[in-house]
């Protein structure tokens, strides 16, 4: 047996086999792979290769997992931590309106540049007290995309569903989206101001679509709202509080913060500026962060309304200024406790892009030949 770092050079898997790099190198081009002598391999080109020389493989820690050590939280370090909560819906069903609501009803007025920018996420202090984080995704193509690279970023889903409206397409597709990713919903039925809404109407579709809400004896919260005058805001956002409470939602503030980027952007005059949602740990001014393949110390940090932070814990949205360049939204974001780990760790995953991409370019290269043909 082999014991092996998946994504090791076939420089180093020969040493390993104890063979010359172009015994390695032959043995890849009879098999129909074309490997150079510094190339990285995945795992299924590693154990391919090892069988040809008789071995098995075991894959052990690779650079990443070795310095990342997850130590599990003990009970006593958990906190609770606010919800992140995610709305989705419809297009031009109220979802911008609604966040807008709730951030202009709930922002304090004392912001320290007296700007509000707008940023993808932002919390609020309901009336009762308590944190409720929001992301805002440009529809849920983002939520899509966060989801396909793995991030689990949202707690609960408001799905808002216009009162004068149907259920529509995207409200079937916003409700199997929160579906197939185990997060719990809450129906927001919105525009009831409108003097042709009928709320009894889209509880009637939901059933129909088996989503019983609790009024009628299911098991799902719903909301009359109105974006525009406010009403049953408040009550929404306690029916969100409900929720998080079931879920017993829990973080270690006491660890190197890890988190998700939500967006990320150059700015002329202040370099790269992210904005993560926190979700374990704390992060500090002077911390070392990484992020896909971009590194740097935290050089400052801010709230949404543009106040600076010292630090941040979980379940808190911030910008981030000192990252080496913009992370893709969906990129998990870790502290390390030196640069060198940040870097090698950055390093090593700028290698195996560049040559994942170029496998990529010569088969599409070799494909577009083919078609040539
Ligand atoms: P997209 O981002 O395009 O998908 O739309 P959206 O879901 O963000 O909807 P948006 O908030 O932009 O609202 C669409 C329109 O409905 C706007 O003209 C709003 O002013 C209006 N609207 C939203 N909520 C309400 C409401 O509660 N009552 C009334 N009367 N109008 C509303
Ligand atoms: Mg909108």
């Amino acid at each position: 047996v082999l014991k092996v770092t998946e994504f090791i050079s076939a420089n180093d898997l020969a040493a390993l086999l104890d063979v010359s790099v172009n015994q390695i190198i032959s043995t890849c081009m009879s098999l129909g792979m074309f490997v150079s002598i510094n190339q990285r391999l995945d795992a299924e080109a590693i154990t391919i290769i090892a069988d040809e020389f008789g071995y098995d493989v075991e894959f052990t820690k690779s650079i990443e997992d070795e310095l990342v050590e997850e130590v599990a939280d003990e009970e006593d370090d958990l906190i609770e931590r606010a919800p992140i909560v995610t709305i989705m819906g419809h297009v031009d069903h109220g979802k911008t309106s609604l966040l807008d609501y709730i951030r202009m009803s709930k922002v304090t007025a004392d912001e320290a540049g007296g700007i509000t920018q707008h940023i993808g996420a932002y919390d609020v202090k309901t009336k009762t007290g308590f944190k409720i984080a929001f992301l805002d995704t440009p529809g849920h193509e983002a939520f899509t995309a966060m989801r396909a690279r793995g991030a689990k970023i949202t707690d609960i889903a408001i799905i808002v569903i216009a009162a004068d409206d149907s259920i529509m397409p995207q409200t079937k597709e916003a409700i199997n989206h929160a579906q197939v990713a185990g997060v719990p919903m809450i129906f927001a039925i919105n525009k009831v101001d409108r003097p042709n809404a009928n709320p009894a109407k889209i509880k009637e579709e939901l059933a129909n679509q088996n989503l019983l809400i609790e009024e009628w004896g299911g098991k799902y919260q719903s909301q009359d709202i109105s974006a525009k005058t406010g009403q049953g805001i408040d009550e929404l956002l306690e029916k969100v509080l409900l929720e998080a409470e079931v879920l017993e939602l829990k973080a270690n503030p006491n660890k190197n913060a890890a988190g998700t980027v939500v967006e990320a952007s150059l700015d002329k005059g202040r370099g790269y500026v992210s904005t993560i949602m926190i979700q374990a740990g704390t992060l500090r001014v002077g911390d070392v962060m990484l992020a896909g393949q971009h590194y740097g110390r935290v050089k400052a940090m801010f709230d949404h309304t543009g106040k600076k932070l010292k630090e941040a814990g979980p379940s808190t949205p911030v910008q981030v200024l000192g990252l080496g360049g913009a992370p893709q939204a969906g990129d998990t974001i870790k502290v390390y406790d030196t640069e060198r780990e940040a870097r090698e760790i950055a390093n090593s995953r700028e290698q195996i892009q560049r040559e994942q991409s170029l496998r990529t370019k010569k088969h599409i290269t070799l494909d577009e030949i083919g078609r040539r043909l």
